[in-house]
């Protein structure tokens, strides 16, 4: 009976063990996690945008090629998500139509502008950085494709932070204008890079009932507190001051005490309105029309095989 089924999905989450494709499920969890995973491989194919744009500028063949391998790794990432979601049914098509109509997000982060080089070191260090401290939990996600994605994902994603950081430290042994360079990156990315993590738990609709489910195993604060904790150190190795006169160790928690966010700002980002929203939606519906006669060939070829 459903009332069996709904206890046998309660007792899998409880003891942490994964749904898979093909157990039941209450329709709600299957909803949040198409929207949650289809969401993040958005971001994953939006993301080679800002980076992308610094592939023929590159200052040397080896940021070219480092470059190059994080940008595909991104196109990977994605597809490795919208192969996950379509194990929930979901497919693939209707989900970039629905993102490139607005009806479907994707991470504000990338609706910023990629104005100097050293914005590559800046994206590597800390929006990946941003990204590492929300993927990794997620390898421990209660869907099974979900977090199995994940771990292939988190180890690239380490390849890209480390790279991000080098070139940095790079750069500021470099000239007096280059490290003006990086200070004025970081002075861009650091705020927007808080607001990956969403808004704060107390606004956050779907945290509770994600936690609840195991799909997330930590709240938006919480995972936004760490990656904090974890990037004043590195800061500080860099020689960079990150834009916030508020942030200061308090003992007591144990945790940096950091600045409000703007969280207006963050609104204003994801409900389109941000600085590179209209670009980045134009240019993805335009490689998706560029590309229409490549998926009409390959499904032609497809039927012509199978008639045969
Ligand atoms: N940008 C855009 N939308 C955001 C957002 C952000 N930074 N933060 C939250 N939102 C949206 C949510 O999607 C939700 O809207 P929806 O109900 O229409 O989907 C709404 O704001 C309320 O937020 P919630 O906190 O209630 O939503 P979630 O529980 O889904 O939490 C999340 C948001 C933390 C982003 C969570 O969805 C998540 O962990 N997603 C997986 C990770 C991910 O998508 N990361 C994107 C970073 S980019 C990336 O990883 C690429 C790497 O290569 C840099």
């Amino acid at each position: 009976s459903e009332e069996d089924l709904q206890q046998h999905f309660d007792r899998t989450i409880g003891e942490d063990q994964r749904i898979e494709p093909r157990d039941w499920m209450p329709e709600g969890y299957r909803r949040t996690v198409v929207r949650q995973i289809a969401q993040h491989a958005h971001s994953e194919i939006i993301g080679m945008q800002p980076e992308g744009n610094w592939i023929t500028r590159a200052p040397t063949l080896r940021r070219k090629a480092i470059l190059l391998a994080k940008v595909q790794d991104e196109a990977g990432h994605g597809l490795y998500l919208y192969s996950a979601v379509e194990t929930l049914g979901a497919d693939r098509g209707e989900l970039t139509d629905r993102l490139i109509t607005g009806r479907q997000k994707y991470s504000s982060i990338f609706n910023y502008p990629t104005l100097t080089f050293a914005d590559v070191g800046v994206i590597g260090w800390l929006v990946d950085g941003a990204a590492i401290c929300n993927q990794v939990p997620l390898c421990r996600s209660s869907y099974g494709p979900y977090a199995r994605a994940m771990i292939r994902i988190c180890k690239e994603e380490s390849f890209h932070q480390r790279q991000g950081f080098e070139l940095l430290m790079t750069m500021m042994k470099g000239t007096p204008g280059q490290r003006e360079m990086v200070q004025d990156a970081v002075n861009r990315w650091w705020w927007p890079s808080l607001m990956m993590f969403g808004p704060p738990d107390a606004e956050s609709p779907n945290t509770a009932q994600s936690m609840a489910w195991k799909i997330k195993r930590h709240t938006n604060d919480e995972l936004r507190q760490r990656f904090v904790d974890m990037s004043v150190p590195q800061a500080e190795v860099l020689g960079v001051t990150l834009p916030d006169d508020e942030l200061k160790w308090n003992a007591a928690r144990g945790h940096y005490d950091f600045g409000e966010i703007d969280w207006t700002e963050f609104k204003r980002v994801v409900s389109g309105d941000g600085p590179c929203n209209v670009q980045r939606v134009a240019h993805r519906r335009r490689a998706h029309e560029d590309g229409a006669w490549v998926r009409e060939a390959a499904a032609a070829h497809a039927r012509r095989n199978t008639s045969e």
